[in-house]
């Protein structure tokens, strides 16, 4: 069974096609957790996620958006936390490429959500992007729920990798798209050092479309490309990749099979 754990299909990309592409990921009999970015794409992610059982949902905020994070959105992440099926905290994290939020809110916010995960008791969903060893710290600091964490379309080095695994907080690692790339010798390099019993699966969809579909809108069913891919690194055939990473994955959020 295959489970993409990182999807937008609230995104406007799926505007026109949505139902066309939720009745193609049921057919494929996946799971697909759908992670929001703000106000709009928390809801319709717990809407999701009501409405289908292969759909489960993240809520918060991410930290391109920081800059409009308030006492009343955090009321809103809180009551959606509740329902049965929004399973994470996400997606939030720190973003210093794009910087469309200042860093010093970025980081504010990261914190207080990492705080707000522990007091609803739910793992996080992380994206770290040119912030690497500060996410690091924040996480080494301000991570207290043995629920843990997963770095989403992690691509850090091996010795990144090596830091997060020894500060023993339940951390887990995201699998995406750039791992088919041809020019992803580093990413190939690194991910066989990533504990089997610690990776998942994902698109992020509509981004980072894996080969052969590079340059095309991606969605949930291409994550069986990330599987092939990981087949050939791990050694392992591409079913097994996939029960693995849907296992360790429904271990780490609370879903029963
Ligand atoms: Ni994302």
């Amino acid at each position: 069974m295959l489970f993409d754990t990182h999807a937008h299909i609230t995104d406007e990309r799926f505007n026109e096609d949505r139902d066309l592409m939720i009745d193609r990921i049921k057919r494929e009999g996946m799971l697909v957790l759908n992670c929001g970015c703000d106000e709009k794409s928390s809801y319709l992610s717990a809407v999701l996620a009501k409405r289908y059982d292969f759909f489960y949902a993240a809520v918060g905020m991410h930290p391109h958006d920081s800059k409009d994070y308030t006492d009343k959105f955090e009321e809103l992440i809180k009551k959606l936390a509740k329902e049965e099926k929004v399973v994470a905290i996400g997606e939030i994290g720190l973003d210093f490429y794009y910087d469309n939020s200042p860093r010093d809110i970025q980081r504010e916010i990261f914190i207080r959500q990492i705080h707000l995960a522990d007091e609803l008791d739910l793992p996080i969903i992380i994206h770290s992007r040119d912030a690497s060893e500060e996410t690091y710290k924040i996480l080494k600091e301000h991570l207290k729920n043995p629920k843990g964490a997963v770095l989403h379309s992690f691509s850090q080095s091996t010795e990144m990798l090596k830091k997060y695994l020894a500060l023993d907080k339940n951390i887990h690692f995201s699998i995406s798209g750039p791992v088919t790339f041809k020019n992803a010798r580093a990413l190939t390099e690194m991910v066989p050092n990533i504990p089997l019993e610690r990776i998942f699966i994902e698109t992020d969809c509509p981004y980072l479309t894996p080969v052969p579909f590079r340059g095309k809108r991606n969605n949930p069913t291409y994550v069986a490309y990330v599987a092939d891919k990981l087949s050939e690194l791990y050694g392992r055939t591409t079913e097994e990749i996939a029960d693995i990473t849907a296992e360790n994955a429904m271990r780490f959020f609370g879903i029963k099979a």
